[in-house]
């Protein structure tokens, strides 16, 4: 378990960060399954294309000119946090950055996500990667100084808003770098996964390399925790969860907690991973909507903290159906510390922005203690 209050300082860590009373923020608390005056809450894309403010800034920046220029991906971060009264501020920024000093070549096409030109398929192209430029990424971490000086005071309520940082992890990763983008069979990441004992193994070693390098930075600028994000782990079984990315995986948050932050470890439709992914040894565990929470926390073990999980689509509904799944997460809870109110994955475009305010007031007023 990480122990941020007894964290030693180090002389790099800036005095910012220094001064920030982690011990106040309910969001870092209920990630240390400490007790909280109320469940905090935070939304998976919350600075997102649903958000007229956020498309107001896209209207005259491209998404990667948004994440590499610290001055706008800070204030789209801070924006979304205040907008919706959150407890807690994910940084502005993409899970496939790190690829760019790692060597491979990507871009956004509308309508379609993120495209790899080269797709990674053999030995030599592993080898090839770069796991020496992470210093490149430094933009994201001056978006994080940014908004950690932003939000250095506690709010009107006397609560730290906690900072996120993030990252993808191995398996997620390797998907996009391999299939080339978004997949659906994940045919080509499977091949080398099954079939090639030599590149899949340095694939993930190179990757873990380079994300804890690149969340390190993520720490020194001001993250209180960092969440990683295996969206695309639900498309294994259990054999091949525990086989090929369990190790790296766990390698990953292990490395991360060394830094002194508590670990998110995110995954879509992972209820039968759920017992494995709990040995990655993460602080927390996101759970999707399609397991009750109080299932998924127990497929985890009282031992770690849980976030999550309304269904995002929920929000599309009328008040008191959506009202009444707010309150059935809360009661599926049960006042248990170690909850962090949270979708089971990312907000869509075209969800009303209302519904999303009032679901993070409502979890404010079914849980003040
Ligand atoms: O407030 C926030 O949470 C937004 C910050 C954020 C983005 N990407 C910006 C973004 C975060 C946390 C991510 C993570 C991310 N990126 C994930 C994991 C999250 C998850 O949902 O599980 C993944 C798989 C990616 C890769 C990625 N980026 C895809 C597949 C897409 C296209 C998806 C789509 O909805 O079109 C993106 C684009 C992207 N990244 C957008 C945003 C706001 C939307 C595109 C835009 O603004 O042009």
């Amino acid at each position: 378990m990480v122990d941020l209050l007894s964290k030693a300082p180090t002389a790099s860590a800036s005095t910012e960060k220094m001064n920030r009373q982690t011990g106040t923020s309910r969001f870092v608390r209920a990630c240390l399954r400490q007790p909280v005056d109320k469940t905090p809450v935070w939304l998976l894309r919350q600075a997102g294309r649903y958000m007229p403010e956020y498309m107001a800034v896209r209207k005259h920046h491209t998404l990667l000119e948004i994440c590499k220029t610290p001055g706008i991906a800070s204030e789209v971060t801070i924006t979304a946090a205040e907008r919706l009264g959150v407890d807690a501020a994910i940084i502005f920024a993409d899970l496939l950055l790190p690829f760019t000093p790692m060597g491979v070549d990507f871009e956004f096409l509308a309508g379609e996500g993120p495209v790899v030109h080269a797709p990674v398929r053999t030995l030599e192209q592993v080898r090839a990667l770069r796991t020496d430029r992470v210093g490149e990424l430094a933009y994201v971490a001056e978006a994080i100084e940014r908004v950690a000086r932003h939000f250095s005071a506690p709010r009107a309520d006397g609560d730290q808003l906690g900072i996120i940082g993030f990252c993808g992890a191995p398996f997620t990763l390797a998907s996009y770098m391999i299939e080339g983008g978004s997949s659906r069979n994940y045919i080509e990441t499977k091949r080398m996964m099954y079939g090639d004992g030599v590149a899949w193994p340095l694939l993930m070693e190179k990757l873990v390399e380079v994300l804890v390098g690149y969340a390190a930075q993520q720490v020194e600028a001001g993250a209180d925790v960092i969440q990683i994000f295996d969206s695309w782990a639900g498309a294994l079984s259990v054999t091949d969860y525990r086989e090929y990315c369990l190790k790296p995986s766990a390698e990953l948050v292990k490395r991360i907690q060394a830094l002194g932050v508590p670990v998110i470890y995110f995954g879509v439709d992972t209820a039968s991973l759920l017992p494995s992914m709990r040995e990655t040894g993460a602080d927390v565990i996101g759970l999707d909507w399609r397991i009750p929470l109080s299932e998924g926390w127990k497929a985890v073990g009282e031992g770690c903290a849980v976030q999550g999980n309304l269904d995002p689509i929920a929000l599309f509904a009328p008040e008191d159906v959506l009202r009444a799944r707010v309150r059935e997460v809360i009661d599926e809870a049960a006042g248990r510390p170690g909850h962090i109110f949270n979708l089971g994955h990312g907000i869509v475009p075209g969800t009303p922005v209302e519904s999303v305010i009032k679901t993070v007031q409502w979890v404010k007023e079914f849980t003040a203690r």
